[in-house]
């Protein structure tokens, strides 16, 4: 898994994505999830990046422990804190082993789920009961097989960058390339899963898969952005997971 180092880094310093501001969607996301448990509580967000879901949520009364892998993307969320005048516990640390204390009302990992292979995200999983508070839910983001085949070959290009988009069928892998004008390319590479796949990950890790919020699709032929598409057509669903 050595590109996750070096991957979001990069893809950072091409886009600016992990280093923006807050944007609508973050606070739609974070009150989405008080709508769903009723009030604010106590919310671990894991490979939290910049920080922006992590502030969006402070800001409306979570508790929040930002969990991300790169040194970098701490600055930055307690940067973002700082500014918009929120506490956020955030924390350099790797998923699989970090101790981000808890238990936690909430879990919360968005647009990441899928990075490593299925032992590895059963790895992941089978923290979360330790993590969950009694009542408390899991909410991730898993990308669809369905979508991201269909989407291989669309192509992005901009003066520092070309991205371009591949699928891996044997693997089940969306593939997200970003080549630098220099020449040099670095890749993403993340699992996809129906339900029914997440359902079988979950076997024997004490969580059930509760409900399955579809998310939203991209008209690559229009360029338009479709915030809410049937399941069978989105790119990605948040798998709300809650104790069996
Ligand atoms: C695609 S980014 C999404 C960031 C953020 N969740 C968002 O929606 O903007 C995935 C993030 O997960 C982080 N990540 C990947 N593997 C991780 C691990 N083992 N432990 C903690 N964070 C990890 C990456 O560094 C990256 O910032």
């Amino acid at each position: 898994m050595d590109w996750v180092h070096s991957f979001y880094d990069t893809q950072d310093e091409l886009t600016g994505c992990h280093s923006s501001g807050l944007h609508p969607h973050h606070h739609a996301l974070a009150a989405r999830l008080t709508a769903h448990r009723g009030q604010p509580g106590s919310l671990l967000e894991l490979g939290a990046g910049g920080g922006q879901f992590a502030v969006a949520a402070a800001q409306v009364g979570h508790a929040v422990t930002a969990l991300e892998l790169r040194p970098s993307g701490t600055v930055h969320t307690q940067r973002l804190a700082a500014l918009h005048g929120v506490q956020v516990n955030a924390m350099t640390g790797d998923f699989y082993t970090a101790d981000p204390g808890g238990p936690f009302d909430m879990l919360a990992y968005w647009d990441g789920f899928g990075v490593g292979d299925d032992a590895e995200q059963a790895r992941l999983l089978a923290r979360f009961p330790e993590w969950l508070a009694p009542g408390g839910a899991a909410y991730v983001d898993v990308y669809t097989p369905w979508y991201w085949a269909q989407h291989a070959g669309f192509t992005r290009e901009t003066p520092a960058y070309v991205q371009s988009y591949g699928f891996d069928a044997d693997r089940c892998r969306l593939l997200d390339t970003y080549a630098r004008a220099d020449g040099k390319t670095v890749t993403q590479s993340l699992r996809c899963y129906s339900p029914e796949d997440v359902r079988r990950l979950l076997h024997g890790t004490a969580l059930v898969l509760d409900e399955v919020w579809p998310g939203g699709r991209f008209d690559p032929r229009a360029g338009t952005w479709h915030p809410r598409a049937p399941l069978g057509e989105c790119l990605s669903f948040t798998a709300v997971l809650k104790r069996a």
